[in-house]
């Protein structure tokens, strides 16, 4: 299975290709949040890009005796690779028992990239939105305490 996207595949001009992984959070996005009125959550992140216009809303729940990420749901008004990269950033908070807030901080749009294989150069703008609402709710759950 190919999961690295051809960047420049088209003599040298930017094509659209996506991974076989963005394309499977793209169809099955992971933590989706369509019912926040019953939603009960510790911190709240809302960013919009400054790109397109597209908004993003993260919600997270923290455990509060390990300060770890137990529930990291989300949903945006953004395109493919904005699904794509938020459903693959909420498994990486959530995995493993889920990511201290420390590391959370330290999460890069980098890093959630590289577990898609990779965005079409043109759409980083979007995979940075789930990241940046991540990093809001954090702060928000912080301010609360
Ligand atoms: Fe707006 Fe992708 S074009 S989030």
């Amino acid at each position: 299975m190919n999961t690295t996207p051809d960047i420049y595949a088209c003599a040298g001009k930017p094509s659209w290709i996506y991974s076989d992984i963005v394309k499977d959070h793209f169809f099955k996005p992971r933590n989706l949040l369509i019912d926040e009125e019953h939603y009960e959550a510790d911190g709240i992140g809302i960013v919009g890009s400054p790109a397109c216009g597209d908004m993003m809303v993260v919600w997270i729940r923290i455990d509060d005796t390990t300060q770890q990420i137990s529930e990291c749901k989300w949903r945006t008004f953004g395109c493919a690779s904005a699904i794509a990269s938020t459903s693959m950033m909420s498994v990486m908070a959530t995995e493993n028992g889920g990511m201290t807030l420390k590391h959370a901080k330290r999460l890069t749009p980098e890093a959630i990239l590289e577990r898609l294989g990779g965005l079409p150069e043109k759409k980083y703008h979007c995979s940075v939105l789930g990241h940046q609402a991540l990093r809001e709710a954090i702060l928000d759950y912080e301010n609360k305490q």
